[in-house]
């Protein structure tokens, strides 16, 4: 098992469109697990393989410690087919933007269509901040970031909290 270093908001392969799985081998479950190891490292409850440097459409999320005591799933090649009319907004971060925190509506209820690590085919409903955590991460896999998601304005807001963050750490 390796840790992975977390890509940070800056490279390009967070805005890249991650490549669809097709060989379920190995190598599949080594990243899985590696992904895990460096999200629990992160204390994160959520992570895509951009954010360890692979462009592959590949997610892992573990809430069993918050209200879903199921879901620590990988998904691969993860697809929204359903989303509800209701939204909700709440606080969001992501471990490849450190320091920054924002309201983000998202669809309340979901339903995704993945592909497990075995290469069965998975069908799940996710709701509350269930269907939030996929809801970020699937978009990962698109290349988008939660700073995509709010106003021109708030966004101009978040990259000057996010300059000043990184002129910090330099
Ligand atoms: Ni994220």
């Amino acid at each position: 098992m390796a840790l992975h270093q977390v890509v940070i908001m800056g490279d390009p392969i967070l805005r890249t469109a991650a490549a669809e799985v097709n060989v379920f081998d190995q190598d599949l479950k080594m990243l899985v697990r590696d992904m895990f190891e460096t999200m629990y490292h992160a204390e994160g409850i959520g992570l895509a393989a951009p954010q360890i440097g692979i462009s592959q459409r590949v997610i892992v999320v573990d809430l069993r410690s918050e209200e879903q005591p199921e879901a620590r799933l990988a998904l691969i090649n993860p697809k929204v087919v359903w989303a509800s009319t209701d939204t909700e907004k709440s606080p969001e971060g992501c471990l490849s933007i450190p320091g920054l925190e924002e309201v983000i509506k998202r669809f309340s209820a979901i339903r995704v269509e993945a592909v497990g690590i075995d290469g069965g085919r998975i069908e799940l409903e996710a709701d509350g901040l269930f269907a939030r955590v996929l809801q970020h991460e699937i978009d990962h896999v698109d290349g988008i970031l939660f700073v995509d998601r709010v106003s021109a304005l708030k966004r101009r807001i978040l990259m000057k909290k996010w300059k000043k963050i990184q002129a910090e750490e330099d």
